[in-house]
């Protein structure tokens, strides 16, 4: 640790913590950003552990912080919620030395609160936490066998209704495993844009750990920063979960085919399919916001792959009336909850109606999708999430809708962390017989 005992570490997880709540940032963007200032990589670990699992346990800290407070924790202000919970976090789920824990608060909530409100700021966060810090050991845990969903909630860190979606869907037993598997961090997977023995070998002569992962192209490399990878930064390799590799060798795509992908950005499947189609084939990409069609640009202009960007949206594609195309990939926008080892906080941001407008969303998608599909062609659709409506029921209402008696069904899948060792991300996809 550092010369000031961490504190320079709890502050960038402070600045992370920040970003996620007042910009929208997504942590895994803004906890490396932020970090990245710390000139020891000691302390880069401690802040970005910290950072990481504040958001995951925010439930659970938010509770055990409303044993502690006289009046509501939303009626703190934002910035000292931040410094109480990083310090609750390191009572209840650290070994860091409650003392530690609450003099660095203490010393934050200062920083937090400048001026004559300083002091009473760094009071007011000493006396929650030295009360949490006594009580901690007796906190009132619900019971798991009278109350699951409440105890898996606090127990597991998720939301009642991401609890209650999994026991439904998956039983006591798997529901549960799930939940612990989707807060364990995943470890770097890199897609080979060119060969992949060629890849592991140059990541092996830089003395990195590395193996084929369990898709063609793609290789783990736990513990790696893609960041500090020159394949990455020119174009051998991409950041890529094996989970969106899947999805892409699920359409089936092959040398010469056209392919039209309709919600494209930020670009990791347009590029990854015009490897597969090759120079005889097209990936024609559309993406709703030009932001994000830049990003299908860049990508496709740093991998050298050639993929037509239209800025446009999915229901109605800027494409001729007559172009059909012999394969077809809706990846969905999503509550994306397939995402939370990566981001934990997407649990706590999403919300149940979230689930179900996005839901009434995907049909239509699905339907304008499959209209662009040659006859012999495939449809793919997949969803980074594992709720019903997002999943199974847009599929089964596709199936059982006008156009399903012209589609055959070819595959249908929802991957979980638990035992993929992946995203948890639905796929399913058709042939068009008629
Ligand atoms: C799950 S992401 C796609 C990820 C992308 N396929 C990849 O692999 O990089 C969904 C995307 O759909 C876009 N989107 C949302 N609504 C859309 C619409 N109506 N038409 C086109 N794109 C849309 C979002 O902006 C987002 O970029």
């Amino acid at each position: 640790m550092s010369a000031d005992e961490g504190l320079a570490a709890r502050r960038a997880a402070l600045v992370a913590l920040k970003a996620v709540d007042e910009e929208g940032a997504w942590s895994n963007t803004a906890i490396p950003a932020a970090v990245s200032e710390l000139p020891e990589v000691r302390d880069r670990a401690f802040a970005s552990h910290l950072a990481y699992d504040t958001l995951r346990w925010s439930g659970t800290l938010d509770w055990a912080l409303g044993h502690a407070l006289s009046r509501p924790l939303d009626d703190v202000e934002p910035a000292l919620q931040r410094v109480l919970r990083l310090g609750a976090l390191q009572l209840l789920r650290t070994g860091v030395p409650a003392r530690a824990a609450v003099a660095t608060s203490v010393a934050l909530a200062k920083e937090q609160v400048p001026g004559k409100r300083a002091q009473g700021a760094g009071g007011f966060v000493n006396g929650v936490l030295r009360g949490l810090s006594r009580t901690v050991d007796t906190l009132p845990w619900p019971d798991t066998t009278d109350a699951p969903v409440a105890s898996l909630r606090l127990t597991t860190a998720h939301p009642s209704w991401v609890v209650l979606e999994l026991l439904e869907r998956y039983g006591r037993e798997r529901a549960e495993e799930i939940l612990w598997a989707d807060n364990e961090p995943p470890g770097l997977t890199l897609r080979a844009t060119g060969d992949r023995d060629a890849l592991l070998a140059e990541l092996r002569a830089a003395g990195l750990e590395v193996e084929p992962g369990a898709v063609a192209d793609a290789v783990r490399a736990p513990g790696v920063d893609p960041r500090e990878l020159a394949a990455v930064n020119e174009g051998r390799a991409v950041p890529q979960d094996e989970a969106s590799m899947r999805v892409v060798l699920a359409t089936g795509a092959g040398p010469g085919d056209d392919v039209l992908d309709l919600c494209a950005g930020p670009g990791g499947k347009s590029t990854h399919l015009a490897t597969l189609v090759g120079p005889e084939g097209s990936v024609t990409a559309v993406e709703l916001h030009p932001h994000r069609a830049e990003m299908v640009r860049r990508s496709a202009a740093r991998q050298q792959v050639p993929v037509e960007v239209h800025v446009g949206d999915a229901l109605a594609p800027p494409l001729a009336d007559e172009a059909r195309f012999d394969v077809v990939l809706l990846d969905a926008p999503c509550t994306g909850l397939g995402t939370g080892r990566r981001r934990p906080e997407v649990r706590w941001r999403r919300q149940p109606e979230d689930a179900a407008a996005l839901a009434d969303l995907q049909n239509r998608l699905l339907l304008a999708a499959a209209e662009r599909v040659a006859v012999g062609g495939s449809l793919t659709y997949s969803a980074c999430t594992w709720t019903a409506v997002e999943t199974v029921e847009v599929a089964d209402g596709f199936e059982s809708g006008p156009l399903g008696p012209d589609f055959e069904r070819r595959e249908r899948v929802q991957l979980l962390p638990d035992v993929d060792d992946t995203d948890g991300m639905f796929i399913t996809g058709w042939t068009r017989t008629a």
